[in-house]
């Protein structure tokens, strides 16, 4: 099965990037920290999706168009910040040329979910994040398995002939994100 290769092949780049963002939430302790963390992601997917867009629909994907998406990031940063500008967006994304390239990067996108209760739990904790300010990482809540597994019996047909270039991509995703997340971080002002 697809899925079981792509989950196996991608654990590396899983850990890594879980890593680094293991150290970015543990330093969150205030809203203004918080946002830095939703610019983040929102500075990686906002750019993407209009690539995936043009080969994904609810025909290749059950419910696409429900499925999360980066404006769901905007409310939630409109939650704790007023009058938010200047969004930066990431400038070396990973090759989205066809369904193949696109379901690979929909791969971490959308696994991404799975962790993100995890990172809700932790930022309410340490940081008393409200819910309401918790939407994109709380995903789609208690159907966050069901999703994930309509998810990946699409994946599982339609990539069916393509293992190594679903693989590729998908650790591009990854690998991506992490050059996006140091260069991010680096460059972060708190104004911005
Ligand atoms: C604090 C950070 C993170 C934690 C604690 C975390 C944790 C997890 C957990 C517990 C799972 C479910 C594993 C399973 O059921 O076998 C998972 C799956 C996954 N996560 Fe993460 N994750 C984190 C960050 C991320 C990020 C930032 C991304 C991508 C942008 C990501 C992408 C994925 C993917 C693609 C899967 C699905 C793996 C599969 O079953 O094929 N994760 N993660």
């Amino acid at each position: 099965m697809v899925a079981a290769k792509l989950k196996e092949k991608t654990k590396q780049a899983h850990l890594s990037l879980e890593k680094k963002m293991v150290g970015y939430i543990k330093k969150v302790a205030s809203g203004k920290d918080y946002e830095k963390l939703l610019r983040l992601f929102y500075g990686y997917y906002a750019p993407l999706e209009p690539l995936l867009n043009k080969y994904i629909n609810n025909n290749i994907i059950p419910a696409y168009s429900q499925r999360r998406k980066s404006d769901t990031i905007l409310k939630d940063i409109n939650t704790i910040s007023s009058g938010a500008i200047n969004f930066r967006k990431c400038g070396n994304l990973p090759q989205v040329n066809d369904v193949i390239e696109a379901l690979g990067v929909l791969y971490v996108m959308e696994g991404s979910t799975m962790g993100g209760t995890i990172i809700a739990k932790m930022l309410n904790k340490q940081a008393a994040i409200p819910p309401e300010s918790l939407t994109f990482f709380n995903g789609y809540g208690k159907d966050n398995l069901p999703m994930w597994q309509s998810f990946i019996a699409a994946v599982n047909e339609r990539a069916a002939n393509n293992e190594e270039k679903i693989v590729k991509s998908a650790n591009d995703t990854f690998s991506k994100m992490e050059e996006w997340c140091d260069k991010f971080y680096e460059e972060y002002v708190t104004t911005a």
